[in-house]
């Protein structure tokens, strides 16, 4: 099996290529994908520098989104069949020609949903997704500040906001997102966090924040939010009793609702750029900063 493995913490020169003997094994309630795509994710860059702790034992494979088709089943396994195209986020093994996955954790990918979409929307866009339907409980009628607004999570949360019928919807971006989420629905109020303050902008303050930067974006959040306010934080935490920090539950039903508004055109995954799965391409990729959308390897 044809894999990127990691054989150290550190830059990318730690990400090498290997084939292995054997194909993963699965457990009773596994599910083995062959890859057809996968994604880079923060979480990927975090981990591969350490920055998520360094006691897991090296060689591993990591990566984080699956994208691919059904090859085996675990014996305790009865809601999918081989040969279907099924797409998740597990914790690490993506970067592979094969990889076991939760069944908990999958969801089936629609027809007219492509494997390419569907493994830029397993980690980033799930957690956006999550964060607004389970963590905020957005209501209809309320406002929300979606902090990082032009990255995977804030922009499938700003999505998710319209879809619950919240009016008064502000973000916050830098660089190129500024524009990008400008032209990408005219009604979002973007506020260009290098040279705008959330206080001059918003005149209102606001039912709920979901947090993507971390730093003093929560501090800065809490000028702008309602007393009985909620802020949700995917990238800090703080003793203010309205504020929560929490993290992805891989969840394949979730998932498999996200797919599905996205074969409805009724929520749009944007992809930056597509290459084919090796470790240059994964380097390059691994490398990119400021960049607008996903970034996916096939391995086509
Ligand atoms: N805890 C969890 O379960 C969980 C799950 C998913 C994601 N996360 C975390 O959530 C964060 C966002 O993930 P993502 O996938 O959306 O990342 P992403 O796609 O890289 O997006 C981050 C966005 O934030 C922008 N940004 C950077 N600094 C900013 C600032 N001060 N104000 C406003 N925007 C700013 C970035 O712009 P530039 O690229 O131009 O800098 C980029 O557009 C990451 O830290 C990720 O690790 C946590």
């Amino acid at each position: 099996m044809y894999a990127i493995e990691m054989k150290d913490y550190g830059e990318v020169n730690v990400l090498v290529a290997t084939q292995l003997a054997e194909i993963p094994t699965i457990k009773p309630k596994q599910i083995l994908v062959k890859q057809h795509a996968t994604a880079i994710d923060p979480y990927d860059v975090k981990f591969r520098k350490g920055l998520m702790g360094t006691e897991r034992a090296l060689p591993l494979i990591p990566g984080s989104s699956v994208a691919g088709e059904i090859v085996a089943i675990g014996s305790e396994v009865t809601e999918f069949s081989i040969g279907e195209r099924v797409a998740a986020s597990p914790h690490l093994k993506s970067y592979a020609e094969f990889v076991p996955v939760g069944r908990s954790t999958v969801a089936k990918i629609p027809d007219n949903v492509s494997y390419t979409q569907a493994a830029a929307l397993a980690l980033g866009a799930q957690t956006g997704y999550q964060a607004i339907n389970d963590d905020l409980k957005l209501q209809v009628g309320e406002s929300i500040l979606v902090q990082g607004g032009a990255g995977s999570v804030g922009l499938t949360a700003l999505q998710t906001a319209v879809l619950r019928g919240a009016t008064d919807i502000y973000t916050t971006a830098v660089n190129n997102g500024v524009d990008f989420l400008k032209k990408f629905n005219t009604n979002w109020h973007v506020i260009d966090n290098h040279t705008e303050r959330l206080t001059d902008i918003i005149p209102k303050d606001v039912d709920a924040i979901l947090d993507t930067i971390g730093g003093t974006a929560i501090e800065e959040g809490l000028k702008v939010l309602k007393p009985n306010g909620r802020l949700v934080s995917l990238a800090g935490s703080h003793e203010d009793n309205r504020v929560t920090s929490i993290y992805l539950k891989s969840n394949g039903e979730q998932l498999g609702e996200l797919l599905q508004l996205v074969s409805e055109d009724k929520l749009e995954v944007v992809i930056a750029d597509v290459k084919s799965f090796n470790v240059e391409n994964l380097k390059k990729f691994q490398a990119m900063k400021h960049v607008v959308g996903k970034l996916v390897l096939t391995f086509d």
